[in-house]
């Protein structure tokens, strides 16, 4: 059975979403953001709200997308999710739920967004892949994911790109159970 991980980005400000897309677009270091999300996401089952699902370019290879929300939106190319869940709720059980998918898929599952899921799912991942994005003057953003005081886990690994306005770190977590 897989184990439970969230992967997801802000910027010091907390900055989390902008216009349906990212704050840092075009910034130096967005792709070995890209990288990092790739590894540690390849081959999971991935969890999602509809306006993520819906901010996607396609469906991402080699995963299995569960949307969340009461439409069943489409990736930017049409694409749809391989199940979404429509009931509306906002009270499910998301730990309960991720697990039963990560043994009915025999996979690990990343909640990778949007705030409110994430945020959530700190409370009870295994693994965590955190991006922060350094601009001392704050990003654009009409969604935002304030993050202290959360518990994520030991720190097991950080990885560094750029200096000062271009800077951004990735840190790695993971809960001792
Ligand atoms: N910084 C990052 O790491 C990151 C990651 C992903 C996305 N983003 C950005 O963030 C923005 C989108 O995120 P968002 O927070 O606005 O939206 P979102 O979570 O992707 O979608 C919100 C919708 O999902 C459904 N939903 C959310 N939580 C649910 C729950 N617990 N149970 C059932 N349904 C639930 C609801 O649909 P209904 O109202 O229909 O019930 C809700 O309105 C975009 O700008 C995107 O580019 C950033």
């Amino acid at each position: 059975m897989g184990i439970i991980k969230v992967a997801f980005a802000t910027g010091i400000f907390s900055e989390f979403g902008n216009k349906g897309s990212l704050p840092w677009q075009g910034h130096p270091h967005q792709k070995e953001d890209f990288i990092a999300f790739k590894a540690f996401t390849k081959d999971c089952v991935i969890v999602m709200g509809k306006h993520t699902f819906a901010s996607l370019p396609c469906k991402l290879p080699t995963r299995i997308h569960y949307v969340l929300g009461r439409e069943k939106v489409t990736a930017k190319n049409g694409a749809v999710a391989d199940a979404y869940l429509t009931t509306g709720s906002h009270d499910i059980d998301l730990e309960s739920f991720c697990r039963s998918l990560a043994k009915h898929h025999d996979k690990d599952v990343v909640i990778i967004g949007g705030a409110s899921l994430v945020r959530k799912g700190l409370d009870f991942a295994d693994e965590t892949m955190y991006t922060q994005f350094h601009n001392r003057t704050g990003y654009k953003h009409d969604v935002s994911m304030p993050l202290l005081p959360k518990y994520m886990g030991e720190v097991t690994a950080i990885e560094s790109h750029g200096e000062n306005e271009s800077y951004m770190n990735i840190t790695y977590y993971r809960r001792k159970r």
